[in-house]
This record gives structure tokens, sequence and C-alpha cells, in this order.
């Protein structure tokens, strides 16, 4: 493990106020996301419009990492430019999604546990190959009745941490991504004590296993309550509970955490993580973004499949990774919806 350059790698990725476009949607995951504005599920299409994003002129300024599928790693643009090449003359380093999803987890079926450890090495040793600099990996953690079980979070944070070590065996920096979902009617309390909870037994997986948490990032959700539960919170609230969960449970020594958007709107996404580093300056992380969904919705929308909207779709993602790049430092100005 070369350690010096896996730290520089995930320092990169949170330098200068920049986070990641995360654009690693499985086939089925973007075949719902084009369901939405009428494209058909084809690869034309999803090449077409992942080159739409990774052309984007300046993007490189407020996005340092892109995270790609397997598919779209080894797609070229329509000049014959691997996609990987592309990202990199405009600054931005490629990752790679290389979990193969979150299954029944045996036992407790109405939970998962995330699969994809098998010939993991390998795959690594390829994805390296093809130009990845770092990996991602997304366990899911669901909060219901008697959810999430100990066992369920363990086995979790278990796979994300051999994930994690055979990553930086191969030269990948492992962002570690323990979801709490969003789905259901808790209170913003258990998402809080849920989170905690997951993030403390992630980082004792980590610590047992050798993982050099200064070759890591972190990609959590934020502090919030259930999508269906009657009392939502405030802004500052949330960033606050979100701040204070991370400095109960994550080491100082990882060198940045970036979220996940995991459902919020794209102006909620950009208010919360603003808030955050405007009422916390001076934290020993630094605090970012890493969005599918709150970076890509308005571009979605606005390509609808057409080549003439392009120009229009790349607006759109260029003015949001600018916004979450201004709420990095605490400056975006933008009011939530
Ligand atoms: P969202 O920001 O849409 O939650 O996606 C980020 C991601 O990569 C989930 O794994």
């Amino acid at each position: 493990m070369n350690l010096e350059q896996l730290a520089a790698t995930a320092r990169q990725m949170v330098a200068d106020n920049k986070g990641l476009l995360a654009a690693d949607e499985s086939t089925g995951t973007i075949g719902k996301r084009f369901e939405g504005i009428g494209v058909a599920n084809e690869e034309d299409n999803r090449r077409d419009y992942r080159e739409l994003l990774f052309r984007t002129s300046g993007l490189g300024k407020f996005i340092s990492g892109a995270i790609l599928y397997d598919e779209t790693l080894r797609q070229s643009a329509a000049d014959g430019t691997t996609f990987s090449a592309l990202l990199e003359g405009e600054g931005i380093l490629p990752g790679i999604k290389v979990d193969t999803g979150a299954k029944p987890l045996a036992g407790s079926p109405d939970e998962t546990v995330t699969e994809g450890l098998d010939g993991l090495a390998a795959r690594v040793e390829e994805y390296a190959g093809l130009g990845a600099r770092f990996a991602k990996w997304r366990a899911v953690i669901r909060i219901g009745d008697g959810q999430p079980t100990p066992y369920a979070i363990g086995v979790n944070a278990h796979a994300l941490a051999r994930y994690a070590r055979i990553c930086q065996e191969g030269g990948l920096v492992p962002i570690v991504e323990p979801e709490v979902l969003m789905d259901g009617g808790h209170d913003i309390e258990r998402c809080d004590e849920v989170t905690t909870e997951t993030l403390k037994r992630v980082y004792d997986a980590l610590y047992d296993q050798g993982v050099a948490l200064e070759g890591t990032i972190l990609k959590p959700n934020m502090v919030l309550p259930g999508t269906d539960c009657p009392t939502q919170a405030g802004i500052d609230d949330v960033a606050a509970r979100s701040v204070q969960c991370l400095l109960r449970s994550v080491p100082a020594a990882v060198p940045g955490i970036m979220f996940l958007s995991g459902g919020q709107s794209e102006e909620e996404a950009t208010a919360h993580l603003n808030a955050m580093n405007a009422a916390f300056p001076g934290l020993s992380w630094k605090l970012s973004f890493s969005y599918g969904r709150a970076l890509q919705a308005g571009a979605l929308k606005a390509w609808k499949g057409d080549a003439a909207n392009a120009g229009a779709a790349q607006r759109a993602l260029l003015e949001r990774a600018r916004q979450n790049s201004a709420a990095c430092a605490g400056t975006s100005s933008e009011q939530a919806a």
C-alpha cells in the first residue's frame, strides 16, 4: 500500500471547495431516472448523457472527481476519447463504484448486506488500469420497526472494511459509504442515534482490518428526520446535528467527509452543507458533497434525451456544482425552497 499517494489523492478530492459528481447509477437505476424524462434505457443514451455531463465546460472548477459505473468507465466519447481521459483533461479524477448492490441479508431478509467482495482485488487492479483513482461501496441501513439490527450494521461494517482494505492494497482510495436511508416516519433523534451507532461500528471495523484512515473518504447521510415524519427539521438543526454526530464518531485522521444527497432536493442538499460549513469553520475534516440526484436532477429535466438541449442541461449542472462548491466554503447565498 502506498499510503502517501492514497492520502494525497484523498486530500485532492476535497481540496479547493470541490466535491464529487456521483454518476455511478447502475443500469437499473439510470433506467429509473430516464423513465422520469421519457428516455429509453439504451446504451447509446446512457453514453450520450454521461458525455454531456463530463463535457460541461468549467466543471473542474467545482468538481474534483466523478464516480462512474463499470459500463461508463469502459465507454468513450463520440470522438473516441475514453471517458477517464476526458475527465482527467478537465482536472477531474475518475472513480468507480465497485459494489454489486444491496441484497437480502440471510437471517434478516428485510435488511440488506452489500455484495461484491468476491474477485474484488482483481477488479480493482483492472479498474486502476482503466484510469480509476478511487472507488465507492455503499452499504444501506434502513430504519424501521426493530431495524436496523446490530447484526445488519455489523455485517455491513465488516464488508465496508474488507472493501476498503482491498482498494487500498490495489491503489484506489476507498469512499466508505454507510447510508442510513431517509425513508420512514422516524424522527431526527432516531436518525442521529442510528447514524452514530453505524459510524462507530464502521470505524471499529476499519481499525480492526488495518485500513489507513488518511487514505479514505467518508460518504455519510446527513442527520435528517424520515421523509414521513410529521416533524420536519430546520436547516440549522440538521446542520448542527449532522456535525455533532460526525464529531462523536469520525476520527480526525479522515481527510474528507463528502455527503450523499439521499433524496433531498437540490436546494436542500446545498443549504444543509452550506449551513454546516458556515456554522462550524475549522473542523479537522473537510465537509463536502458527493451528490448524485442533487447535482443531476435539473440537468436531466433540461436534457430530456434531446441533443439540442445539451447546453441547457450543462448549464443546470454547472450551476448546481457552483452552488455546492460555495456551500463547501459556507458562502452559498441560495435559499432552500
Ligand atoms: P444521491 O446523492 O442521489 O444519494 O447519490 C449519491 C450516491 O452515490 C449514492 O450511492
